[in-house]
């Protein structure tokens, strides 16, 4: 059984169809990339499975419930975790801060609304602190942990949100271009640290145009292109298949 099923999924801004009848799966346990020229619908795609915006018409399963029309939080309680194309970090929060904002869904109580006297509160925060700080280890930023997030490079603030929706413990994560802005050191980091997510039973969706890493860490990989699903199979078959090499040409945005 499909942890994530699209079915003919559909949207239109402006009389553009972002997405044609789109119907895809994604299978528990694996990594499945999802790539297309500038503008093929992927981030669009992304936008629909984690509430941000509904469909046309269409569906989509997670789990076997239908969550087509759910709200973003409620996906997000489900276990869609995401991260964005364009970073979203609390610049003015700490790094550690930032990581621990993950948590809170999970948390009794929001961390910062209770006040500090409450020992279980205090009990409770420690154990995030904790684990906070061994997912920035897992990203290689513990030694910036108490940082300002708007201190850190480009490439280093979107490792700290991906190791927030890493915090929210997610079953499904989606990640939009995560390698876009990295250092190549950061990108072996993060195809390492995708690889290792699998292995603790995260099932992710990645869109990326850097090819080298998204043919290296994913099990199947789907391309759209103008809207509409072009392939979908393993890796060496669609780097290989003619209508996906044809479409990047005639686009003329290949990645990198
Ligand atoms: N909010 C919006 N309003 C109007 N048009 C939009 C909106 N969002 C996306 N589009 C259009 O929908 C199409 C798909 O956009 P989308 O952002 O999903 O592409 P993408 O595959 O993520 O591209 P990229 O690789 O550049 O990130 C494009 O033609 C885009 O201009
Ligand atoms: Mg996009």
């Amino acid at each position: 059984m499909s942890l994530l099923s699209i079915e003919q999924l559909t949207k239109e801004y402006d009389g553009i169809r972002a997405l044609d009848r789109v119907s895809l799966k994604v299978e528990g346990g694996s990594i499945k990339g999802l790539i297309g020229p500038n503008g093929a619908g992927k981030s669009t795609l992304f936008h629909l499975i984690s509430g941000v915006e509904k469909p046309d018409s269409g569906k989509i399963l997670f789990k076997k419930r239908d969550i087509t029309n759910m709200e973003s939080h409620e996906r997000s309680a489900l276990g869609i975790g995401r991260t964005f194309q364009t970073v979203q970090v609390w610049g003015n929060m700490t790094v550690v801060e930032n990581v621990m904002a993950g948590m809170h869904r999970r948390l009794k109580g929001s961390l910062f609304s209770y006040g500090l006297w409450l020992p279980w509160i205090r009990t409770s925060e420690k154990e995030a602190l904790k684990e906070a700080k061994e997912i920035l280890n897992s990203l290689g930023l513990l030694g910036k942990w108490e940082s300002t997030a708007s201190q850190l490079p480009y490439g280093k603030q979107k490792l700290l949100e991906l190791g927030r929706a890493l915090a929210m413990k997610p079953q499904l994560l989606l990640l939009d271009e995560p390698a876009s802005g990295l250092t190549l050191s950061e990108i072996e980091q993060l195809s390492e640290r995708i690889s290792e997510m699998r292995q603790k039973g995260v099932t992710v969706f990645i869109v990326e145009h850097h090819m080298g890493m998204v043919m290296e860490v994913a099990d199947e990989i789907a391309v759209l292109h103008n809207g509409e699903l072009i392939a979908e199979g393993k890796p060496e078959n669609v780097r290989r298949n003619s209508v996906v090499m044809e479409a990047y040409l005639t686009r003329g945005s290949a990645g990198k």
